[in-house]
């Protein structure tokens, strides 16, 4: 881990034509599944086997290890798209803009348009496309693509947001995160019950007062971890299909609890940044133990005490289940519009935002307010 002294002194690598995010905005989709909703599911193990423990039995033993409680599902009579225009016309008005002066859009998201009625999903025309067009803009010098980084992409989509902006590329750039996993979950699989529906949006504009993304981070692991996230057949032989989520839960964990945390002080080192310089730290939510676990792992790499993050370490695990690459831009919007437990940003404030998924995957990003 890197010695404290060290992140004290290092120069800033990154120039100062920069970006900041403007606005955001985000949509909690509105069917509420709470675990209750699973008490007549049948589990099975990946051999195919019944667990002993099932239905509610087995929903308690989640909210014992994860924290969920409920989650949110987008209705099945919809595709991804009203879901992702609606919080992306939130940023855009939240940034005081019309889509016109957007010049780039950049989605991110793992599964494409999941279709109406149906658990496929089409990603030609690509989402960003889908969207331009949704917001009917007609600038054709507005770019619109898509990302596919796991969890991570929201928080990759501003980092190329950030390199767009202060190429001279770009002024204003439209990220967006959204995920129906909803509908790649396998019900018969205990980890069915943790992911969920969301949909954040950020826009980032240039800065001219030091504010913005003042450094970033990616790692990326695809040697032995690439088998820990992928979608494969049903833990139940008689139901067919061959996209269904599927993780290796402990080495995701072993995963996240060893590179997050060396992500984020390689992030903070590169802004020349200290901890306890830092407000507020957005990490992923895939369990509410893993955040606290990164967080402890942070401490002790930092020679701090474990109360550091308290009043610092925003969750929505509880209620929001794991959205994915929602998760972010979902609870940073929360945070902005003060509608999460009491937390929120102020100018001047810095944050920092980490995440961890298939690949694997991870990133982290420093952001000054
Ligand atoms: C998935 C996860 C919650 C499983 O927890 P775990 O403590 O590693 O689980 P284990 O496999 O050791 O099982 C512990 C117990 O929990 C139960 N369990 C495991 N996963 C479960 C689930 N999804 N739902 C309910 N019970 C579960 C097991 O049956 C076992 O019960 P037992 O103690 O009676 O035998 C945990 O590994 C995790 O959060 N991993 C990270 C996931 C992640 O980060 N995903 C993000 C990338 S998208």
């Amino acid at each position: 881990m890197i010695p404290k002294s060290e992140i004290r002194n290092p120069k800033s690598e990154f120039p100062n034509n920069m970006a900041k995010i403007i606005g955001t905005g985000s949509v909690i989709p509105e069917l509420v599944v709470t675990n209750e909703a699973f008490a007549d599911k049948v589990f099975y193990d990946k051999n195919g086997a019944k667990l002993e423990r099932q239905g509610a039995e087995a929903a308690a033993k989640l909210e014992s290890i994860t924290g969920i409680r409920e989650r949110r599902y987008v209705p099945f009579d919809q595709d991804s798209r009203p879901l992702m225009t609606h919080a992306a016309r939130i940023a855009i008005n939240d940034a005081g803009l019309d889509p016109e002066s957007i010049d780039g859009i950049i989605v991110a998201h793992n599964a494409g348009n999941m279709l109406i009625g149906e658990r496929e999903f089409h990603t030609v025309p690509n989402m960003a496309a889908y969207l331009k067009n949704e917001l009917a803009i007609g600038n054709h010098r507005c770019f619109a693509y898509d990302v596919l980084f796991a969890c991570p992409g929201w928080i990759q989509g501003v980092i190329q947001a950030h390199q767009a902006i202060a190429a001279g590329d770009a002024d204003n750039i439209l990220v967006v995160g959204i995920e129906i996993a909803s509908r790649l979950l396998d019900p018969h699989d205990l980890d069915s019950m943790i992911l969920a529906d969301g949909c954040g949006a950020a826009v980032l504009g240039r800065s001219d007062n030091g504010a913005g993304v003042l450094s970033h981070a990616t790692f990326s692991h695809a040697q032995k971890d690439i088998a820990n996230i992928y979608l494969g057949k049903s833990n139940n032989p008689a139901l067919g299909g061959n996209c269904w989520f599927k993780m290796n839960g402990k080495e995701v964990y072993r995963y996240a609890t060893t590179w997050v945390p060396k992500v984020v002080c390689d992030a903070l080192k590169r802004a020349g940044v200290a901890p306890e310089d830092v407000d507020l730290f957005l990490f992923h939510q895939a369990n509410e133990k893993l955040v606290q676990a990164i967080a402890s792992h942070l401490a002790d790499s930092w020679e701090l005490d474990a109360d550091f993050f308290a009043g610092k370490l925003p969750m929505t695990i509880q209620f929001l289940g794991n959205t994915s690459v929602a998760t972010i831009p979902t609870m940073l919007d929360l945070i902005r519009k003060e509608d999460l437990d009491g937390y929120s940003i102020e100018s001047g404030q810095t944050a920092v935002f980490a995440s961890v998924g298939a690949g694997m995957h991870c990133n982290a990003l420093v952001h000054r307010f």
